[in-house]
C-alpha cells in the first residue's frame, strides 16, 4: 500500500542515522583526498554520518553542512557531494584542492552557499545547460584558485538568488558579464579582482540595485567609467584600481552614489579634476586617487565629506593651495598623502584640528613656509613626511617635532637648503622616532650630539649635506641603529672604534620590529620600504673625507673616498 510505504519511509528517515547512501556519498569525497587531514579517524562506517567531524544534519537526518574549512585536505573534490540532497552548506576554503570544480555541486538543487575559496582548483567554468532549472544558490566563493578560461555570462540566469560571487584572484578573460543584474537582481557582492578581464565596465551594471560591493581592480579593463554605473546607488564599496581606464570622474552623476563608504580608483588611467559632487559623498571614509593623471585643485566641497578617514592622491598633477579645504571639518581623518604633487602655498592652519591624523606626506611638492607650533595638536602623528618641498627653519622645525611622542618617522630632506644643522643640546624628545631622514640639503655643521639621545633609531639619512667634524664615538649609543647613511658629506678623522661595535655590524640583528609603516617609505619613485624589518643593514661612510683603516672585523681598506661598507 502506497500510504503505509510513505509513512514507513518517514519513520525510517526519522530514526537516528543518516542513510547509507549520504554516508557512501561522503566516502566517495573522502576516497578524492590523498591528504584527509585526520578525517577518516572521525569519518568511521560504524558511527552516524550526522556526527562525524565537520559534518552537520537536520532533525531528518539529512547532511545540510559540509564545513571542511583549512583542514590541510588535498585532493579532488568528489562529485559524489552533489547527490546529497539536503546539502545547503559546503565549505572547502582554504584547503589545497586541485582538479575541476564538478558541476554537480553548482547545479545541486539545495546548495545555498558553495566556498571553495583558496584552494588550487583549475580549468574553467562552464555555462550551466540552459534547459535546466533555477538553482537556489546564493553565496558562491570561488576566489584565490587557479581558475582560466572566460569568465561565464550566462550561466548566472540560473542562479537569480545569488547573493555574493567571490571569483577574485583567478585567472579569468573576457569580459565582466553585462546582463549580470538583470539574471541576478539581488546581487550584493561581487568581486572579480586580480583576474585577467578585458573589455569595458558594462553599463548594465547600473541596473543592480541591490549591488553593495564592486571589485574588479587589478585587471585590464578599458574604457570610461559608464554614467550609467553611478545608478547602482547601493554601492558602498567601489574597486577598479589597477585598469587601463580613460576619462574623468562623471560630475553630473557621482552624487548619486551617496552611500559610498569606500571608493579606489588608484592607477586605472583617470584624468581630470575630483568634480565638486564628491561633496555629496557624506559616508565616504577613504578615497583612493594614487597614480593616475589627475590635475587641478581639490574642490572646497571635500571639506563635506566629514566621515573621510583616508584621502590618497599621491602622484597626480593636482596643483593649487590646500587653503581651499577646511580640514577642521574632516576631524576623523588618519591619513592624508598628498605625495608628488604640484601642490603649492603652505601647510592650511586648518589641518591642525586634524586631531586623528597619524599620517601625513605632503612630500614632493611645492609648499614652503616654516611649521607651526600648532602641529603639536597633532598627538597620533606617526609618519610625517615633508622631503622635497621648499620649507625653510630646521631649528624650528626640529624644536617643534621633538615633543610629538608618537612620532616614529620624520622624513625632511630636500629643504632646508644651506641652513645649519641645530647643534642645540636641549634638542631633546624624539621618544620614540626610528627613522629620521634629513638628506639632501646641504646643510653645514657637525654631526649633532642630540642625535645620540634618538635610542630607538634605526635609519638615519644625512647624505648630500655639508657636514664637517669627526664622527665621534657618542655613535654606538644608538644601539638600534641598522640603516646610516651619511655619505657625501664633508666628515673627517678616523672611524671610531665605537662604530664598529654597533649591532648594525654584527652578522645578525634582530629585526624584529615587523610593523608596517603608516605609509610606505620611499627610497626613490620606484623603491620603497613597507615595514620597519625591511630597511637593510646599510653603513655607507662614502665621499667623505675620513681616514685611517676599518677594523679588520670589516675586512676592507678604507679608501679616502670610498668607504661603504655594506653587510647584507
Ligand atoms: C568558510 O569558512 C571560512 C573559515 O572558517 C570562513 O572564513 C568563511 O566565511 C566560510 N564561508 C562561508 C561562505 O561562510
Ligand atoms: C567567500 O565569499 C563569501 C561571500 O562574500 C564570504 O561570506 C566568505 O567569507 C568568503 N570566504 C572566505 C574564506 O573569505
Ligand atoms: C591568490 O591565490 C593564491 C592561491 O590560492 C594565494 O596563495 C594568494 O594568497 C592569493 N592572493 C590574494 C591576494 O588573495
Ligand atoms: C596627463 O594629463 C595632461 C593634462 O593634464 C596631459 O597633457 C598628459 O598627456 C597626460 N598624461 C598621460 C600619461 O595621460
Ligand atoms: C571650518 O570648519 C570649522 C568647523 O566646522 C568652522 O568652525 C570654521 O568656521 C570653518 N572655517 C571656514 C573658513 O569656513
Ligand atoms: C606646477 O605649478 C606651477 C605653478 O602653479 C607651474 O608653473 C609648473 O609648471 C607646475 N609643474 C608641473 C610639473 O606641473
Ligand atoms: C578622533 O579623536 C578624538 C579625540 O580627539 C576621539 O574621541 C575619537 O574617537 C577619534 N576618532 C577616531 C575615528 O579615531
Ligand atoms: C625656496 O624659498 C626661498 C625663500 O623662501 C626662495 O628664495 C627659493 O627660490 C625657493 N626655492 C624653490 C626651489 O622654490
Ligand atoms: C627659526 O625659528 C626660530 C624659533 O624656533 C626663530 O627664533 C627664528 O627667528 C627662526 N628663523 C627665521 C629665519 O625665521
Ligand atoms: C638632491 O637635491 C638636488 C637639489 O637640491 C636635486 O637636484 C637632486 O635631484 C637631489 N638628489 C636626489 C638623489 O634626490
Ligand atoms: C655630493 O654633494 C654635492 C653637493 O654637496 C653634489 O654636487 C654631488 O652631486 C653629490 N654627489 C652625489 C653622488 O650625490
Ligand atoms: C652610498 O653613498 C654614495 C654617495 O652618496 C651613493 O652614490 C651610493 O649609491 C650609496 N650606496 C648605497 C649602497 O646606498
Amino acid at each position: 500500500m502506497p500510504s503505509f510505504s510513505l509513512a514507513f519511509v518517514l519513520l525510517f528517515s526519522l530514526s537516528s542515522s543518516c542513510s547509507e547512501h549520504e554516508k557512501s556519498s561522503l566516502f566517495l569525497f573522502l576516497a578524492g583526498l590523498s591528504q584527509d587531514g585526520g578525517l577518516a579517524a572521525s569519518w568511521r562506517s560504524s558511527t552516524d554520518c550526522c556526527t562525524w567531524d565537520g559534518i552537520a544534519c537536520n532533525a531528518n537526518r539529512e547532511v545540510i553542512e559540509v564545513s571542511l574549512a583549512s583542514r590541510g585536505l588535498e585532493g579532488h573534490i568528489s562529485p559524489s557531494l552533489g547527490s546529497l540532497k539536503g546539502l545547503l552548506r559546503l565549505n572547502l576554503s582554504g584547503n589545497s584542492l586541485s582538479g575541476h570544480l564538478p558541476l554537480e555541486l553548482m547545479l545541486s538543487s539545495s546548495m545555498v552557499s558553495l566556498d571553495v575559496s583558496f584552494n588550487r582548483l583549475g580549468g574553467g567554468l562552464l555555462e550551466l545547460p540552459s534547459s535546466m532549472p533555477g538553482r537556489p544558490l546564493q553565496v558562491l566563493n570561488i576566489s584565490s584558485n587557479f581558475f582560466t578560461g572566460s569568465f561565464p555570462s550566462t550561466a548566472w540566469e540560473k542562479t537569480r538568488n545569488l547573493v555574493a560571487l567571490g571569483a577574485s584572484n583567478n585567472s579569468f578573460t573576457g569580459q565582466v558579464p553585462s546582463s549580470l543584474c538583470i539574471s541576478v537582481p539581488l546581487l550584493e557582492e561581487l568581486d572579480l579582482s586580480h583576474n585577467q578581464l578585458s573589455g569595458h565596465i558594462p553599463p548594465g551594471l547600473g541596473k543592480c540595485s541591490a549591488l553593495r560591493v564592486f571589485r574588479a581592480g587589478y585587471n585590464k579593463i578599458t574604457g570610461t567609467l559608464p554614467y550609467q554605473l553611478f545608478d547602482a546607488t547601493s554601492l558602498e564599496y567601489l574597486s577598479l584600481s589597477n585598469n587601463g581606464l580613460e576619462g574623468t570622474l562623471d560630475a553630473a552623476h557621482m552624487y548619486k552614489l551617496s552611500n559610498l563608504v569606500f571608493l579606489d580608483l588608484a592607477m586605472a588611467g583617470l584624468s581630470g579634476k575630483i568634480p565638486d559632487s564628491i561633496g555629496q559623498l557624506k559616508k565616504l571614509k577613504e578615497l583612493h586617487l594614487e597614480h593616475n593623471n589627475m590635475s587641478g585643485e581639490l574642490p572646497t566641497s571635500l571639506s563635506k565629506c566629514t566621515s573621510l578617514t583616508t584621502i590618497s592622491l599621491r602622484r597626480n598633477n593636482f596643483q593649487g593651495e590646500l587653503t581651499n579645504i577646511n580640514f577642521s571639518t574632516l576631524s576623523n581623518l588618519k591619513t592624508l598623502d598628498l605625495y608628488g604633487n604640484n601642490f603649492t602655498g603652505t601647510i592650511p592652519e586648518s589641518i591642525h584640528s586634524c586631531s586623528n591624523l597619524t599620517a601625513l606626506r605632503l612630500s614632493a611638492n611645492e609648499f614652503h613656509g616654516q611649521l607651526s607650533k600648532r602641529i603639536e595638536n597633532l598627538k597620533s602623528l606617526t609618519l610625517l613626511s615633508l622631503t622635497d618641498n621648499n620649507f625653510t627653519n630646521i631649528t624650528n622645525t626640529l624644536h617643534i617635532l621633538k615633543s610629538s611622542r608618537n612620532l616614529k618617522v620624520l622624513l625632511i630632506g630636500l629643504n632646508f637648503r644651506h641652513e645649519v644643522m641645530p647643534q642645540d643640546e636641549t634638542m631633546d624628545g624624539f621618544a620614540n622616532l626610528q627613522v629620521l631622514g634629513i638628506h639632501n640639503c646641504s646643510l653645514s655643521g657637525k654631526l649633532p650630539i642630540w642625535l645620540s639621545k634618538l635610542t630607538n633609531l634605526k635609519m638615519l639619512l644625512l647624505w648630500n649635506n655639508q657636514l664637517t667634524g669627526p664622527i665621534q664615538s657618542w655613535i654606538n649609543t644608538l644601539h638600534s641603529l641598522y640603516n646610516i647613511d651619511i655619505s657625501n658629506n664633508s666628515l673627517t678623522g678616523e672611524i671610531p672604534a665605537a662604530l664598529m661595535e654597533m649591532p648594525m655590524l654584527q652578522a645578525t640583528v634582530a629585526h624584529l620590529d615587523t610593523k608596517y609603516f603608516e605609509l610606505p617609505v620611499y627610497q626613490s619613485p620606484e623603491y620603497q620600504y613597507r615595514s620597519f624589518n625591511a630597511l637593510p643593514q646599510l653603513l655607507n661612510l662614502s665621499s667623505n673625507d675620513l681616514t685611517g683603516t676599518i677594523p679588520p672585523n670589516i675586512g676592507c681598506q678604507l679608501r679616502s673616498n670610498d668607504g661603504i661598507v655594506k653587510t647584507p
